[in-house]
């Protein structure tokens, strides 16, 4: 089969793109399969691209690959992609909008403020007035936590809105929940083994990307009661978002033991040092095995 692997794009997520891309390009071509590298930061070149391919691999993180306008475009063009379609994409690239869908299922999520760009200064302050601190602050559509950061006091918080409004005209200022963090992998419907996230400092992008100074355990410490807790939100979350074919829902686990939704990833990392490949060869698959299992299941 000529199979497209869109890679790279335009998002800020776009280096971390490349790396899942080109690991998945060589997984795609050791399965037997031609794969056809297209960044779709040129448009002309995408459009020539799809023609005569027979499946889409998204390997775009945040933008237009995450957010269903891709999606959307191979919908028309009937051409069969992995993941998810237009609205969970949409809706999961949105933290807001994925928080709101979460809560009105009875789902536990961080309470949490979103706030505009373009709102006066004095109704951004008095909408933020009665915070309790810690808060995490992040751009309202960006992935791989950039332009994220935790605010301890309303002086941090001041210097964090105006990092996070780089990125983002909307922010969310989220409630932080004290505990242990994971993040739990579904794979065709069925959750993986939770992978935990330990970091000394705060779980940002310097933490995942730069200095790379978290790591990642799977199996994760939790009982198998915990486990189960953990893998069944995770599966409600991606399930009531209407998401298809893989995901990976970032959760936190607090100190009573309740289970907090933090974001739901519709394009996961799959770089070499990735928590999605980790979680599935936990089950005895390979990269290669999971490659094959997601374009099996690519559908528009
Ligand atoms: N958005 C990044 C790539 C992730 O969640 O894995
Ligand atoms: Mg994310």
């Amino acid at each position: 089969m000529r199979i497209g692997v869109l890679l790279g794009g335009d998002s800020s997520e776009r280096e971390v793109s490349l790396k899942s891309g080109n690991c998945i390009a060589s997984a795609i071509e050791s399965l037997g399969h031609e794969a056809i590298k297209i960044d779709p930061r040129h448009i002309d070149i995408t459009l020539q691209g799809f023609f005569n391919l027979d499946k889409v691999f998204i390997a775009l993180h945040g933008g237009m690959g995450e957010s269903g306008h891709i999606q959307a475009l191979l919908d028309l063009l009937k051409i069969p992609y992995t993941g998810s379609g237009l609205l969970a994409s949409a809706t999961s690239l949105n933290k807001s909008k994925t928080k709101e869908v979460w809560k009105s299922h009875g789902l536990k999520t961080a309470d949490w403020i979103q706030v505009n760009k373009h709102t006066p200064t004095e109704s951004i302050k008095n909408s933020l007035a009665d915070l309790t601190y810690p808060v995490v602050v992040k751009p309202l559509n960006q992935g791989c936590s950039i332009g994220i950061t935790k605010a301890d006091n309303p002086e941090q918080l001041f210097d964090a809105l105006i990092k996070a409004f780089e990125y983002d005209d909307n922010i969310l200022v989220e409630t932080f929940i004290t505990g242990r963090e994971y993040t739990c992998a579904i794979l065709d419907g069925q959750p993986l083994p939770s992978v935990q996230i330990k970091s000394d400092t705060f779980f940002d992008w310097d933490a995942k990307f730069g200095k790379q100074t978290a790591t990642y355990h799977c199996p994760s410490d939790l009982t198998a009661e915990q486990e189960e807790k953990m893998q069944q939100a995770a599966l409600k979350a991606y399930q009531v978002l209407g998401c298809r074919g893989w995901g990976r829902v970032d959760t936190f686990l607090d100190d009573e033991g309740e289970v907090h939704l933090i974001e739901m990833n519709t394009v996961p990392g799959m770089t070499t040092r990735s928590v999605f490949p980790m979680a599935a060869k936990e089950v005895g698959l390979s990269f290669e095995d999971t490659i094959a299992k997601l374009l099996d299941a690519a559908s528009y």
